[in-house]
């Protein structure tokens, strides 16, 4: 039953949920270093914060370092099917951190719960897809005078509020956490690799080696996808529409070639765009016996399912998070996790290694909102570099790795323009 304090799946999952936050924070010395330091100096006492972020091991971590810093937390899911029900539990139970998210829920049930976590009355968001800031715009604006400003996680949230600001609609400064170099070079790019190639293997328990595997979309997180299935033995196919993206991708090894006519020939293609219908009915005519299709970007629009719902003649589910679409002539499709991102719907998502710069960047972006955020305008505004800088000196260091440094005369140098040949 909702209630204000939480809404989940099963509350007496919350000692595993435990036990695996635990684990994860092995693995997020940053982060641990961060909260130590939050519960030293307290730089959020009385922040009310509103999270609407994929419900994971490393979101708790990130939860449990801002409440160490004096916020006060309410969390919601950024996805219906990301949501791991022990660690909601274990938010709730052991952390009091009220949390209203079930995986599964269906769509009126993800946005009750987004109502939920805005009844919170927030001064700072944290979002992760733009949902909450959005929902907060169109059916919220009553609290939008209330709001100091907001962080966004990914690539597709940060597109979305770009598109809000050039409308002169936000009403409150965000920063784009993606955008930090400690953060998308290693998230978007490593950490959607492993995690996709992870969903895919735990969804099918196919052999990679010798398939033919391709990736739309040749962004960071194609690039990591990319790299991944090559390592498995895959002959890896890029599809792009940025002629730029795509040279590098023909350059770092890849064939390039239109979706049509990769289709014809995949026995993989994940999608990894941030845009819609990139596998659409067309592609459907023409796809490979028995070819497993998937997403991997942030909404469940880059297949086009209604197309394929309508198209199939049978379905069923030969395993969990697999559809197997059959088609009129005999051909089978098989879809995995309902399109939406595969990585943290059949499997964990990424890694909580290198979720540890994530949320490092997100836990001090929200520490400088809640001092500098009444200052900036209301637009989409870059990590402060110092931020980024210090997560990868921190990190490198939790990784006991030591770099060179430039001597004077090196500095002098590089400031010079006399000096040539
Ligand atoms: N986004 C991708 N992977 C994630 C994870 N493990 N936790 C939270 N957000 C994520």
């Amino acid at each position: 039953m909702i209630n204000n304090r939480h809404d989940l799946k099963d509350i007496s999952l919350a000692d595993q949920g435990r036990e695996r936050i635990e684990w994860a924070l092995t693995e997020m010395p940053v982060l641990s270093a961060i909260h130590d330091r939050f519960a030293k100096e307290r730089p959020l006492e009385g922040a009310r914060i509103s999270g609407c972020l994929h419900i994971t091991t490393e979101t708790a971590n990130l939860a449990l370092t801002l409440k160490a810093g004096g916020a006060d937390l309410v969390l919601c899911a950024s996805n219906p099917l990301s949501t791991q029900d022990d660690v909601a539990a274990a938010l709730v139970q052991h952390y009091q951190i009220p949390t209203f998210a079930i995986r599964g829920e269906d769509d009126s049930t993800y946005y009750r719960h987004i109502a939920k976590a805005l009844g919170h009355r927030p001064q700072l968001t944290m979002d992760d897809g733009a949902d909450l800031v959005s929902e907060l715009h169109k059916n919220r604006s009553d609290l939008l005078a209330g709001i100091i400003g907001g962080t966004e996680e990914t690539t597709t949230g940060v597109i979305r509020l770009r598109a809000m600001a050039a409308d002169g609609a936000l009403k409150f400064p965000v920063i784009a956490v993606n955008d930090a170099l400690t953060k998308h070079l290693f998230d978007n790019r490593y950490g959607t690799g492993q995690s996709t190639l992870d969903g895919i293997i735990r969804a099918t328990n196919i052999l990679l080696a010798g398939k033919i595997f391709t990736v739309a979309g040749y962004g960071w997180c194609g690039r990591g996808i990319a790299m991944r299935a090559k390592g498995h033995g895959a002959q890896v196919i890029i599809t792009e529409v940025d002629p730029l993206r795509a040279l590098e991708a023909a350059m770092d090894g890849f064939r390039v070639m239109p979706m049509l006519e990769a289709a014809a020939i995949s026995d993989f293609i994940i999608t990894a765009t941030g845009d819609k219908h990139v596998l659409d009915q067309a592609h459907f005519e023409v796809i490979k016996d028995g070819c497993v299709i998937a997403n991997s970007g942030h909404f469940n629009v880059e297949i086009n399912i209604p197309a394929l719902e309508n198209m199939a003649v049978k379905k069923h589910r030969p395993r969990s998070n697999v559809d197997a679409y059959q088609l009129e002539d005999g051909r089978t499709i098989r879809l995995l996790a309902e399109g939406r991102l595969v990585n943290l719907a059949a499997a964990e998502g990424h890694p909580a290694t290198v979720m540890d710069m994530s949320f490092a960047n997100q836990a001090l972006s929200v520490a400088y909102l809640w001092e500098q955020g009444v200052d900036l305008e209301n637009s989409v505004h870059p990590v402060p570099s110092n931020i980024d800088q210090q997560v990868a000196v921190m990190k490198l260091a939790a990784m006991g790795l030591s770099i060179d440094s430039l001597s004077p005369e090196q500095q002098a140098y590089l400031s010079s323009w006399q000096e040539g040949t």
